[in-house]
């Protein structure tokens, strides 16, 4: 089954946020993110769902922010992942900040990178926003995989 073998793709769990013109923001997990190339620019690649409420803010906003998270981000991690922002406030108590392109960045994160949408590619169910990186940070410390994610989320 094909199933077998997307389900053993290991993957890291990573938090996209945006921010439309009118101040409000939003973001979810992904784990569909690649790098996907490096010179004369980097780029960055994330798989949005269509359904999610973060969708329509990377696409209008034009921007978006990639975190990782640290090890010990379990909670972060089910804040932006096992809810919806359309039911609540996901910033709420959150320290952030504006970044480059006006994306919301996550104060507490392992590492961050603020990228430019150049291209959208229709995937069905998703949306895969190309993005070019304008900038990007990171701390010392490996970043919360998605299989490490789930096991403790759900455990
Ligand atoms: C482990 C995990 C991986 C996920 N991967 C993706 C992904 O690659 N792309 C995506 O659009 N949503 C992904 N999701 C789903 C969204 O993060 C989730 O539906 C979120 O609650 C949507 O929030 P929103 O409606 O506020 O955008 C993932 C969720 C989890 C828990």
């Amino acid at each position: 089954m094909r199933e077998d073998f997307l389900n053993r793709l290991p993957y890291a769990v990573y938090v996209v946020t945006a921010r439309k013109g009118d101040g409000t923001k939003n973001g979810n997990v992904v784990t569909w993110l690649s790098q996907t190339g490096r010179e004369p620019v980097p780029y960055l690649a994330a798989a949005v769902a269509k359904a999610d409420y973060t969708h329509g803010f990377v696409d209008q906003a034009g921007a978006f922010a990639v975190h990782l998270l640290r090890q010990d981000q379990i909670e972060l991690g089910k804040r932006f992942g096992f809810q919806s922002g359309r039911q609540a406030d996901k910033f709420a108590g959150l320290a952030w900040r504006e970044g480059p392109l006006g994306v919301p960045l996550l104060e507490d994160a392992l590492g961050f990178a603020a990228c430019r949408v150049v291209q959208r590619l229709d995937c069905g169910s998703h949306t895969l926003f190309v993005g070019e990186v304008v900038e990007g940070q990171a701390g010392q410390g490996e970043p919360l995989s998605a299989a490490d994610f789930l096991r403790r989320a759900n455990g």
